[in-house]
């Protein structure tokens, strides 16, 4: 049984799909005609657990002093960056000292103040993953700062393309590689820490849906091998709701006060009362049932996803299916080319993404490989698209 009540304290039904498309990709309000819109980085909004969070808004409002309603500590409320820095630890090996955890608008303004700083310190140019999040480069570009595109294969960022490329700072996605769903190897993250160290440069590791693992023991946070590198960061974005704009950033000691001052003068510091509230989900292990429940949703949609794609697309291979909120499928060439499989499928009311559009990869095979966004998708909804998609497609 759910451990935690769903129900709307308004009384009110929210629309399912009440979002629009943030910074970040993610489906917007569906499109008259749309069945099933298969755009990663959404997770399932009418999971937000309302009546929990409403509970801690008002236990808190009950007991926080008068002073807790000014101007907040830049860093984040002491309470918040604790009970965050007790669960980074536990969840995923993050070594988090409170005094080096910042409170931030989710991973979005975390890779904008860090960008801001590195570019006041003389860098140019910073690596992004090549397939890619668009947006960390676009985040960069608003600071300043050029991106490279480094290429992944199967490990994670490949070492030559990484020792040539003019950057001394870098952004990854190690636990569960967006878009190409690989965890990274452990040579692979040894020889970027080794990188890192040899240039006196940084990784920002964007930990952006590494709560939800699947069939394999979760991969620990790149940040616990060595703290004084990496800048790791995450948000409640896939937990709760990305409308809540909360994250955090673990800093290396070195950037703490520069961090801190950018975040000070950005916005004086982030709402007092969602952290508060936040801080007791996490103390009153609320956020941890919330973690369980929505984990046992999108197990069950990511199941629901893969029967579907070998039920209408025989021959396809699906990877990064032990993880997080989206999959890779890949489909034979006789399914393409990709542009005309998008365009066949939206004809049906199916929207689905292509790899291709993540990176600067044009693989010569004529494979149709598509990025999946599963979590937001109830698993009826998720059978009939992929059904439609292949009904498009004549069959083939
Ligand atoms: C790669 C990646 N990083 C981070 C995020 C979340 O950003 P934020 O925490 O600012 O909501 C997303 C959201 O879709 C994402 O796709």
């Amino acid at each position: 049984m759910d451990d935690i009540d769903n129900s709307d304290p308004s009384g009110s039904h929210p629309p399912r799909h009440a979002t629009v498309a943030g910074v970040f990709d993610g489906p917007p309000v569906p499109a008259p005609g749309v069945c099933a819109d298969f755009r990663p980085g959404t997770p399932d909004l009418s999971l937000f657990p309302r009546a929990a969070w409403a509970a801690a808004q008002r236990t808190v409002l009950a007991g926080l002093p008068h002073g807790a309603l000014g101007y907040p500590d830049p860093r984040g409320l002491p309470v918040l960056r604790a009970a965050l820095a007790a669960l980074l630890a536990r969840r995923r090996g993050v070594v988090a000292d409170p005094d080096r955890l910042v409170v931030c608008s989710g991973v979005a303004q975390a890779t904008t103040l860090l960008g801001t700083v590195l570019r006041a310190r003389g860098h140019r140019a910073v690596g992004v993953e090549d397939p890619g999040s668009p947006e960390h480069g676009r985040l960069f570009a608003a600071t300043g700062l050029d991106t490279a595109w480094l290429p992944i294969d199967a490990e994670g960022l490949r070492p030559g393309p990484l020792a040539a490329a003019d950057v001394r700072a870098v952004v990854v996605t190690p636990a569960h590689q967006f878009p190409s769903g690989i965890a990274w190897s452990a040579e692979r993250r040894g020889m970027l820490l080794d990188w890192a160290r040899a240039v006196d440069g940084h990784v920002l590791e964007d930990d952006y849906d590494g709560d939800f693992r699947y069939d394999r023991a979760p991969v620990g946070a790149l940040q616990g091998l060595d703290p004084e590198r990496v800048v790791y960061t995450g948000s409640v974005s896939k937990s709760l709701a990305p409308g809540l704009r909360l994250g955090w950033m673990v800093l290396p000691e070195a950037l703490v006060d520069e961090v801190v001052e950018r975040k000070r003068t950005m916005d004086l510091g982030h709402p007092a009362l969602d952290q508060a509230a936040l801080a007791h989900l996490v103390t009153s292990g609320g956020y941890d049932r919330q973690l369980r429940r929505c984990q046992r949703a999108y197990r069950e949609r990511r199941d629901a996803l893969l029967a579907a794609l070998a039920r209408h697309f025989p021959g396809a291979s699906v990877t990064g299916i032990a993880a997080g909120l989206h999959v890779i499928a890949c489909l034979p060439a006789r399914y393409g080319p990709p542009a005309r499989f998008v365009e066949r499928a939206a004809g049906a009311g199916v929207v689905l993404r292509p790899l291709e559009e993540y990176g600067t990869a044009r693989p010569a095979d004529g494979a149709v490989r598509l990025v999946i966004g599963y979590a937001h998708l109830a698993p009826s909804v998720i059978a009939e698209g992929m059904g439609r998609a292949a009904e498009a497609l004549g069959g083939r």
